[in-house]
C-alpha cells in the first residue's frame, strides 16, 4: 500500500495581500499546491472547477464572509478541509464555525507553522480515516462471502469452517441457535456450497416444520428439492408421524408420496434447525431419538448475538449497505453516537432484530449516516439518563476553555487577550481561574 502521497493542495483566501502572499509563499516552500482568493466569491469560482484538500479562509471578508464560504465549500466539496482565521477570535464568532462544519479555526496574527502544523494533521486524520473505511470494506467484501457476516468470533468462524467442510458431503446438518441468530442464512450458505461443489438442478426447499399438519406429505419437498437441500426449520416442532416419514427419508432415502404405491428415491441432504434443545426434548419424550441420532451428525451452534458483540461494527456495516442498495437511499454507515447504542443493547432478538433496526434507520434517515434518532426509541438514550447528554452548561464551559487556553498561548498579555475577547480583563481573570487555566505550567 505505498501509493505516492499526492501534493495537498490548498485554497487561501484573504482580502488582505499582503498575508495571502505571505501564506501562498510559505505553505509553497512547504510541498502544498497553493492557489488564492482575494474574496469569498472568487473562492467558490475556484472551488466548483477544483477539488481543494483545505481551504485557508479569512472570516472578515469583504463581500461573502468566511462562514458563508465554509457553507457552501461544505455543500459544494464535502471532503474539503476549512481552516477559518479571524482577528477577534470572540467565542460566538469560534463556536458559530464549529458549529457550521469549521474543522479547525486559528486566530491572527497566523503565525505560519501552526498553520502548517494543523493542515498536516488535517491530511493525516483524513488519510487514517480513509485507509480505515478501505480496510473495513475489503474484510466486509471477503467475510461477507455469501451474503453472510463471519466476523472475528472464534465459535461462528469454526462453525462457518464445519460447514464449509460438511457442505459438499451427503451429510445430515443439524443447525442449533436462537431465533434470528441466522440458522437459515447458514442453511442457504451450506446449500450454495453443495452445489459450487457438485453443480446440479437442485434446490433449496425450506419446510416449517411448524405449521405442517400430522398426517402431510413428507414426499412433496423432497421432490421439489431433487438433489437439492430439504431445509427443516423449527424441526423440534415436527409432529410425531412426520417424524417417522422424516426418518425414513433419511435411513432408507425413500419417500411415499400421497396415493402412490411405489416409494421414490430421494436424492436430497437435509438441514435442520430448531431453537430448541432437542436432546432435552427427546429426554421429554417429544422427539424420536432415533430421528435426533440421525440429524445430530454434524451440528453448527449459532451463539446469540449478546455473546459476539465484537461483530456488531461489521454486520452493521453489511446490514446498512444492503438495505440502503435495495432502497436505493445513500446511506454510508452509522455514526459514533449510534453505534455506541448499537454495541450496547442487549439484542434480545439478535440479528434479526438488528436488521429490523437498521432497516428502519435506513428508510427514517436523511443524511449519510445512521443517528441516534433513526433508531428505534427503545434502543435511544433515555431522556432521563444524566449520563448520556452532555449538559449544555457543560459543553460550553469546556469550549470557553479551550477557547481561551489557545489565546494565552500566543497573546501572554491578558489585557490584550481580554481585549480580543471582548470581555472585561476582570472577567477573564474570574474564567481562568474557574478553569485552572495555566495553573502550574509557570504561566
Ligand atoms: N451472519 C449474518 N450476516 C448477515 N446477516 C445475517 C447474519 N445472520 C443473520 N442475518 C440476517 O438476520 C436475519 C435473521 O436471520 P435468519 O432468518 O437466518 O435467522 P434464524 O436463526 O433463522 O431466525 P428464526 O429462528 O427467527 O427463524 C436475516 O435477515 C438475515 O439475513
Ligand atoms: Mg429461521
Amino acid at each position: 500500500m505505498t501509493r505516492p502521497a499526492p501534493v495537498a493542495s490548498v485554497l487561501v483566501v484573504d482580502d488582505e495581500p499582503i498575508i495571502r502572499a505571505n501564506l501562498a509563499e510559505f505553505l509553497y516552500s512547504e510541498g502544498f499546491a497553493v492557489s488564492s482568493a482575494a474574496t469569498g466569491e472568487a473562492a467558490l469560482a475556484l472551488v466548483s472547477q477544483k477539488k481543494f484538500d483545505v481551504v485557508l479562509c479569512d472570516v472578515n471578508l469583504p463581500g461573502l464572509d468566511g462562514i458563508e464560504v465554509l457553507e457552501r465549500v461544505g455543500r459544494v466539496s464535502p471532503e474539503t478541509f476549512v481552516l477559518l482565521f479571524t482577528a477577534y477570535a470572540t467565542v460566538e464568532s469560534a463556536v458559530d464555525a464549529f458549529h457550521k462544519g469549521a474543522h479547525d479555526y486559528l486566530m491572527k496574527p497566523i503565525i505560519l507553522r501552526e498553520v502548517v502544523g494543523k493542515i498536516r494533521r488535517l491530511l493525516k486524520q483524513r488519510d487514517l480515516y480513509r485507509e480505515n473505511q478501505w480496510l473495513r470494506r475489503e474484510l466486509a467484501r471477503e467475510d461477507a462471502a455469501d451474503g453472510m457476516v463471519v466476523g472475528r468470533t472464534p465459535a461462528v468462524k469454526k462453525v462457518v469452517e464445519m460447514a464449509r467442510k460438511a457442505a459438499p458431503t451427503p451429510s445430515t446438518v443439524l443447525i442449533t441457535g436462537e431465533s434470528g441468530t441466522g440458522k437459515e442464512l447458514l442453511a442457504r450458505a451450506v446449500h450454495r456450497w453443495a452445489q459450487a461443489a457438485k453443480p446440479s438442478d437442485g434446490r433449496f426447499v425450506a419446510v416449517n416444520c411448524a405449521a405442517l399438519p400430522p398426517d402431510g406429505d413428507a414426499a412433496g419437498p423432497f421432490t421439489a428439492a431433487g438433489a437439492g437441500t430439504v431445509f427443516l426449520d423449527e424441526v423440534g416442532e415436527l409432529p410425531a408421524a412426520m417424524q417417522a416419514k422424516l426418518l425414513r427419508a433419511i435411513d432408507a432415502k425413500e419417500v411415499l408420496p400421497a396415493r402412490a404405491a411405489e416409494p421414490v428415491a430421494v436424492a436430497a441432504r437435509v438441514v435442520a434447525a430448531t431453537n430448541k434443545d432437542l436432546a432435552a426434548e427427546v429426554a421429554a419424550g417429544r422427539f424420536r431419538d432415533d430421528l435426533f441420532y440421525r440429524l445430530n451428525v454434524v451440528t453448527l451452534h449459532l451463539p446469540p448475538l449478546r455473546d459476539r458483540r465484537e461483530d456488531i461494527p461489521e454486520l452493521v456495516e453489511h446490514l446498512v449497505a444492503k438495505h440502503a442498495a435495495a432502497m436505493g437511499k445513500k446511506v454510508s454507515g452509522v455514526g459514533h453516537e449510534a453505534m455506541q447504542l448499537l454495541l450496547a443493547c442487549p439484542w434480545k432478538g439478535n440479528i434479526r432484530e438488528l436488521d429490523n433496526a437498521l432497516q428502519r434507520a435506513v428508510i427514517l434517515g436523511d443524511g449519510p449516516l445512521v443517528t441516534p434518532a433513526d433508531l428505534p426509541p427503545d434502543l435511544a438514550p433515555r431522556a432521563d439518563d444524566p449520563s448520556a447528554v452532555e449538559r449544555l452548561e457543560d459543553a460550553v464551559h469546556r469550549f470557553e476553555k479551550r477557547h481561551i487556553e489557545r489565546l494565552l498561548r500566543v497573546s501572554t498579555d491578558k489585557k490584550d487577550a481580554a481585549r480580543r475577547l471582548d470581555i472585561g480583563l476582570s472577567s477573564l481573570y474570574r474564567k481562568i481561574e474557574q478553569y485552572g487555566i495555566g495553573s502550574g505550567d509557570g504561566r
